[in-house]
């Protein structure tokens, strides 16, 4: 159960004109506050180039709670914006830090606030280095009135060696436990009960190993595309973008040993084991294990839609990949010789991510089967939509012989609750301000994350003959995917093979 932080604090946001501030930081902050999470002294202060008053900012945060609503009670709005204060800097110069260290001191005299401090980076990656280096310079990284915390948006550089040079710029003035890498992935609660489902029963945890299990496979399919993002899109592709965070956290934690202890460290040790552990790619054998795509041109129930070129802000000649599939290994006792897929994708024809577990068939074929998948259990951990497990086994088909069937196991997370579940990102803001890191991805993870990465990133550029296969939106990406996955007649799950609209789940 939350409760109610105590210690008062400083809220600061940079970049707070951006959508982010508006779609998600602050209606996940108002949502808290009208929960009385947030301590009553409580103020934010929001930072960005544009010219503003506080009480134009205020005007239009109360219309983006609104709009993006994160929690019905929308009774609290006035009370809340008016711990709301608005300072325009020019964040790549010095000079206005000055500026900005005296409002801070401003608002905690008139507010009654420590020295408490949070400051939230939702600007340009570009600025990810500068800004810590410039609070540095006017003391602000100092704890000696009160914690000084640094939250940092992805991406976290563009590659290993961006990387490596980011970590530098912000270890240099910042302690490793100031820093907190948001992967919003990892507030999802059914990516957080994936702990729970391994670690509370016994019964799965004697099968989760390479005894019993022949591949895993995670999936993360957008119907959407990239939205108005064609401009960062360009420069990152489906690989940087969900692959080298979410879903490497999201296989992390579906492999990773217990940890000794719910303590944020103990967690992270083990899921840093992990990335310890995945098996370097060769340069070489990249065309055989990662399969690029991009969305072309295609018409979705009756209406046109534009190929990933055609985006604005996209190079018409553009090789940057919207669909990506790749196979790997983690190499140690657990998971020696198990397979690990991971695949996706913009414009595919359903959302969805889930973790599917494929267990081993049985040693001797009994039953006359005339289709592989019948000998294929398969545990599905719905992440999104309809969280939920879901159980896939053979039972047989009423009637005479023994004829065998899959039958599902479906077990709905909504069933548990009628609650409002809080929003990935209201959960890693509530746990930046208890101090609370679990969910916040360490600098060394990242830069294993980059590292193991960093060939296929450099076999795509330096290799033209690696084919950037055209898909069609609205289709599960090339099919030369299937071609990923090891064994007679497997490929990857399709939880649908028809167009769903968002929010629906269809299980075949
Ligand atoms: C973001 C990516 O990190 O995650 C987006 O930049 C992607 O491209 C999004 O659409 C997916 O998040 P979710 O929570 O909708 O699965």
């Amino acid at each position: 159960m939350q409760l109610k932080i105590k210690e008062s604090l400083i809220y600061l946001i940079f970049g707070a004109s951006g959508d982010l501030t508006k779609r998600k930081l602050v209606p996940a902050l108002y949502s808290l506050f009208v929960q009385d999470l947030l301590p009553d002294k409580f103020a934010l202060l929001a930072v960005s180039r544009s010219e503003y008053s506080d009480e134009e900012f205020r005007i239009s945060m109360k219309a983006a709670i609104r709009e993006f609503k994160e929690i019905a009670d929308v009774s609290g709005i006035d009370e809340f914006v008016a711990k709301i204060y608005y300072e325009p800097i020019q964040v790549s110069e010095a000079e206005a830090y000055s500026t900005l260290k005296k409002r801070l001191e401003l608002i905690r005299k008139s507010d009654d606030i420590s020295g408490n401090t949070i400051f939230y980076l939702s600007t340009p990656p570009s600025l990810y280095g500068v800004i810590p280096q410039h609070l540095a310079s006017v003391g602000l990284n100092k704890r000696k009135d009160g914690w000084k915390r640094l939250i940092i948006e992805k991406p976290f550089g563009y590659d290993l060696d961006s990387a490596l040079k980011l970590k530098d710029q912000l270890l240099k003035h910042w302690k490793e436990e100031q820093l907190y890498r948001i992967d919003h992935y990892l507030g999802k609660e059914t990516v957080q009960n994936l702990l729970v489902t391994r670690f509370s029963n016994g019964i799965f945890e004697p099968l989760w190993n390479r005894n019993f299990i022949d591949h895993v496979e995670v999936t993360s399919a957008e119907r959407i595309g990239v939205e108005g993002r064609g401009g960062y899109y360009e420069s990152s592709g489906a690989l940087r973008d969900m692959v080298q965070n979410h879903l490497l956290q999201v296989v992390a934690l579906t492999a990773m040993e217990s940890p000794s202890s719910l303590e944020p460290d103990a967690i992270r040790n083990e899921i840093l084991k992990v990335f310890q552990s995945l098996r370097p790619i060769n340069k070489e054998d990249v065309s055989k294990i990662a399969i690029r795509g991009q969305y072309l041109s295609s018409s979705i129930k009756g209406q046109n839609t534009v190929g990933y070129r055609e985006e604005e802000g996209v190079n018409n000649e553009s090789s940057t990949e919207t669909f990506v599939a790749l196979k790997f290994y983690i190499d140690n006792w657990r998971w020696g010789g198990v397979p690990f897929y991971i695949r996706t994708g913009k414009r595919l024809p359903t959302r969805v991510t889930e973790v599917v577990i494929h267990f081993k068939s049985t040693p001797h074929i009994l039953f006359a089967q005339d289709n592989v998948a019948h000998s294929d259990n398969q545990l599905v951990i719905r992440i999104q939509p309809d969280e939920g497990i879901l159980l896939k086994f053979g039972m047989k088909t009423p009637g005479t012989g023994f004829e065998v069937q899959t039958v599902n196991m479906n077990f709905h997370y909504s069933d548990l609750t009628t609650k409002r579940i809080p929003s990935a990102y209201e959960r890693l803001i509530y746990d930046s301000i208890k101090g609370d890191a679990t969910l916040f991805a360490r600098t060394e993870e990242v830069l294993l994350a980059w590292k193991f990465l960093s060939p296929v990133l450099e076999a795509w550029k330096e290799n033209n003959d690696i084919p950037l296969y055209g898909y069609p939106a609205g289709t599960w990406g090339p099919e030369s995917s299937d071609s990923l996955i090891e064994g007679k007649g497997m490929t990857w799950r399709y939880p649908c093979k028809n167009l769903t609209d968002d929010g629906i789940y269809c299980e075949l």
